[in-house]
């Protein structure tokens, strides 16, 4: 029988895709699952795709389908079960043979997972794969890291099945060991961020104005035809408009508020942390996420405290206006931020990550897909980026003209009551950011005073004390 060209093990929703998506574009592929079942399922529901299928039920049959040196795909839950089954695998492969880890795992296993493997003669690739069961059936955005030969191998059918953003595929090669998987934790911390926005917008929405899920879905539908335009936008509007088919109401209505959360991005924030890099935006959305869990605390709270969100009056023509910029401007910020820690994890480990291509691979297929990410791709390009996003010359105007919605939302919402954690942390990165003379000279002579740990001066090079005297440490 023909071999197949790659194999992947683990048919849950993701995998399923991903290997119909593959046989879909012409590639013969061997599949394995643990349990034997679900294998026969799968061949059963490929339709006219099952010729292309290798149906395998166990891990040397699977080896045995593959023509050498064999790209096997592995998509089964991050953690532990990717760590047994490279351990099972290794018994059934051979030198130059490539494991490429699909899940959503942390860049630091993958780095560990690389070396490993690297010892043994076999390759490891890390490949971040978004745009959920969708993108994964039919083009998802893919982020590579590995060694550039290993990528040099496996291209074809990754690009085959990338999304492509006006004919150029969405799938790319980052950097060695944990470069795919980094990139696709920050994709993620940016998501949060992201999403978090839009809910905060919505909270303004339906609370400040009093608006119906119906009527908000009207205004981010109207908003995804302009600058927001983007799939989370796109699909905001959609969850809006639909109804509960059990009770009639607006299904968003009915939906408990308390975010799960698998932990990319948390890991966003505690990798930006380590390096150094302000994400504020991101910490705020994970942070908000933690809140939103502990429902029963926030309702006895609210008994304590009272919780509601006092109406925003004015012009609603203009209140609109100032909401589609705010969030426009927030969006800006978490993105600049997500770059930046991209740039100081790029340095930290010697990856050289292509911020240009990165924006690209992001303009399709991938959950945070946007227009915007154009504009960023052709500023990275341009190399205006280099420092930070908010320095592009293009971002410099889009900022402009958005941050001071972004402050009278902000502030109508602190009066309000309405919470926006992500929006006004994202405010505060900005307005730190850009101010020449900060307010650290009053902490740096506080740190004197208590730990006599010195300052610089304005005027003078070297460390000083202050005047403190009797009762100052040192
Ligand atoms: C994607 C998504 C995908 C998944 C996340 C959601 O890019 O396709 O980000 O990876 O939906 O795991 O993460 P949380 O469950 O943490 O929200």
């Amino acid at each position: 029988m023909e071999k197949a060209e790659i194999g992947l093990i683990g048919l849950g929703t993701m995998g399923s895709n991903l290997a119909l998506n593959i046989a879909e574009k012409g590639h013969r592929i061997a599949v394995f699952n643990r349990t034997a079942a679900r294998t026969d399922a799968f061949v059963e529901n490929a339709g006219a795709l099952r010729d292309r299928v290798v149906p395998c039920y166990s891990l040397e049959e699977l080896a045995a389908a593959i023509r050498p040196p064999r790209p096997i795909i592995i998509m089964v839950l991050a953690g532990k079960p990717v760590d047994e089954q490279i351990a099972a695998l290794r018994g059934v492969l051979s030198a130059n043979d490539i494991v490429i880890d699909a899940g959503n795992a942390n860049f630091r296993d993958t780095m560990r997972r690389f070396s490993e493997l690297a010892s043994s003669g076999l390759t490891f690739i890390g490949m971040g794969v978004s745009g959920g069961e969708e993108g994964a059936r039919h083009g998802p955005s893919i982020m590579v890291g590995g060694t550039e030969e290993s990528w040099k191998r496996v291209e074809k059918v990754l690009t085959a099945i990338s999304a492509k953003f006006k004919g150029e595929p969405c799938a790319a090669w980052l950097g060695t060991d944990g470069a795919g998987h980094f990139v696709k934790t920050i994709h993620n911390g940016i998501e949060y961020a992201d999403m978090q926005m839009i809910a905060e917008i919505y909270g303004i929405l339906r609370d400040g104005l009093g608006m119906g899920p119906k009527e908000i879905a009207e205004v981010f539908s109207q908003w995804n035809t302009g600058r927001l335009n983007s799939y989370l936008i796109e699909i905001t509007a959609k969850v809006l408009a639909a109804d509960d088919p059990k009770t009639g109401k607006p299904v968003v209505d009915i939906i408990l508020d308390r975010a799960g959360q698998k932990g990319t991005g948390k890991w966003s924030v505690i990798e930006a942390q380590q390096l150094g890099i302000p994400a504020t935006a991101i910490e705020a959305a994970v942070a908000a996420r933690v809140l939103s869990s502990i429902k029963d605390e926030r309702l006895a709270a609210e008994k304590a405290y009272g919780g509601g969100v006092s109406k925003i009056s004015g012009d609603r023509d203009a209140l609109l206006g100032d909401l589609e910029l705010a969030l426009f401007a927030g969006k800006i910020a978490a993105y600049a931020q997500g770059f930046a820690v991209m740039s100081g994890a790029s340095k930290e480990f010697n990856w050289n990550l292509p911020m240009p291509v990165i924006a690209k691979i992001w303009r399709a297929g991938c959950i945070i897909r946007s227009q915007l990410l154009d504009t960023m791709a052709e500023a990275f390009g341009a190399g205006g980026a280099a420092t930070n996003l908010l320095m592009a010359p293009a971002f410099v105007s889009l900022m402009q003209e958005a941050h001071p919605s972004l402050r009278r939302v902000v502030a109508s919402a602190a009066e309000a009551g309405s919470p926006v954690p992500a929006l006004s942390s994202a405010l505060a990165y900005f307005d730190s950011y850009r101010q020449g003379r900060g307010t650290s000279n009053l902490i740096q002579a506080q740190r004197d005073f208590f730990g006599a740990h010195g300052f610089e001066r304005i005027d003078g090079q070297g460390a000083f004390h202050g005047p403190w005297g009797s009762g100052a440490a040192g």
